[in-house]
């Protein structure tokens, strides 16, 4: 377990449910939960930067808190990012507003990927670990703290791409071009992800989640090669709380990493029905998501009836209710709580 005592946790249902153990409803959460449709976010990003809120526990830790007092969900994620590893590995990253993340020095030669090396990747991002403690400590055991970290193959298309992008096509080109500069980067990313879960579990996170946001992008031999073997490695090296991994869009490795990754829960987005995911996963995982996110504009009324509906067809156990990918900016908030108060009302059919 972590380092240090922290208060006694008083909601574990979310715990319970990755761990597959009985639950009286599901636990739910949202991606993104601390975020642009939140007034109280807007405020503090009018006065700090992206990377000014990221690297200050206290700014951190007040911004993971802002949903949970707003909506009251089943747990917290703590508020960083994924490309703080890329940071890390010497990659100078900026967030523009409306544009998204630019790298300043993108991966763009065999030897710039063969120059990168994991290393003191804790040490270099002890403010996220600062983050998590103080967290801890703040959320007085209201609900279980998670952790994550981009997955390499996504951390791989942000490093060569440059910026964001719809195809990544840089960065694929790159793999196809120079399979062994990729490989190398892939194993480091491998690396530095293994040591930053290992310090934010021993920080406080009682649970991690892995975001391979990108992995739709790879057809199912390329994501054999080039995702499926870091994930199970990934993993595999998380030994004291349970992974969730979120592979968006690779629903064709959805029976694979039921069956090799070791993970406690898969992560499904909207693309697949509860009843696919459920077969494919044949009880071997929990299952998390996969409301569609801008269902979210739809009534609230309708956004309940959806809500019931999903957890009617996913079932109660082995199962965390959540967004498909992450909220939308302009999601109005009384939408979000509408989703959140779906699933804590949820009965059965046969009791409704
Ligand atoms: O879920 C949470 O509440 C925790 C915080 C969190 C953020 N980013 C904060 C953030 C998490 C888990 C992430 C993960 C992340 N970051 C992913 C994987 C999940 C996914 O969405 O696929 C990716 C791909 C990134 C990279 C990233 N960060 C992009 C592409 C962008 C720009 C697009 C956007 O949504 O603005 C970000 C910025 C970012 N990360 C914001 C937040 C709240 C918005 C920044 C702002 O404008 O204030």
């Amino acid at each position: 377990m972590s380092n240090q005592t922290f208060p006694e946790l008083k909601n574990d249902l979310f715990l319970r449910a990755l761990r597959g153990e009985p639950v009286e409803r599901p636990p739910v959460w949202m991606m993104r939960q601390a975020g642009r449709y939140l007034p109280q976010y807007m405020e503090l990003r009018r006065k700090y930067s992206f990377f000014e809120r990221v690297e200050t526990p206290e700014l951190a830790c007040e911004i993971t808190l802002q949903p949970i007092d707003e909506l009251e969900p089943d747990a917290a994620i703590i508020f960083s990012d994924i490309l703080t590893v890329p940071q890390a590995l010497g990659i100078d990253v900026q967030m523009i507003p409306g544009r998204g993340p630019v790298m300043g020095n993108r991966i763009e030669t065999e030897d710039d990927a063969f120059s990168v090396f994991a290393e003191d990747i804790a040490e270099k991002l002890h403010y996220v670990m600062d983050a998590i403690t103080l967290t801890r400590k703040e959320l007085n055991g209201r609900v279980p703290l998670i952790g994550f970290a981009g997955a390499p193959w996504t951390l791989f298309c942000y490093m060569v791409q440059g910026e964001g992008s719809k195809t990544f096509d840089r960065a694929k080109s790159f793999l196809y071009q120079y399979p062994d500069a990729s490989a190398h980067l892939i194993k480091e990313l491998t690396r530095a992800t293994i040591d930053y879960l290992a310090a934010q579990v021993a920080a406080g996170a009682q649970a991690v989640q892995v975001f391979d946001s990108w992995a739709g992008l790879l057809s199912p031999d390329d994501f054999n090669q080039w995702a499926l073997p870091s994930l199970i490695e990934i993993t595999a090296s998380v030994k004291e709380v349970p992974v969730i991994l979120f592979a968006k869009g690779a629903w064709y490795a959805l029976e694979r990493l039921a069956f090799k990754s070791g993970a406690a829960a898969l992560g499904v987005d909207w693309t697949l029905s509860p009843e696919f995911a459920r077969e494919k996963t044949a009880g071997r995982v929990s299952l998390q998501g996969n409301f569609d996110p801008s269902h979210l504009l739809a009534p609230p009324a309708e956004i309940e009836q959806m809500t019931r509906r999903m957890i009617d067809r996913f079932g109660v156990q082995g199962y965390i209710a959540n967004l498909g990918h992450g909220i939308l900016p302009h999601i109005p908030v009384d939408h979000a709580r509408a989703f959140v108060n779906a699933v804590k009302e949820y009965r059965s059919p046969d009791s409704r």
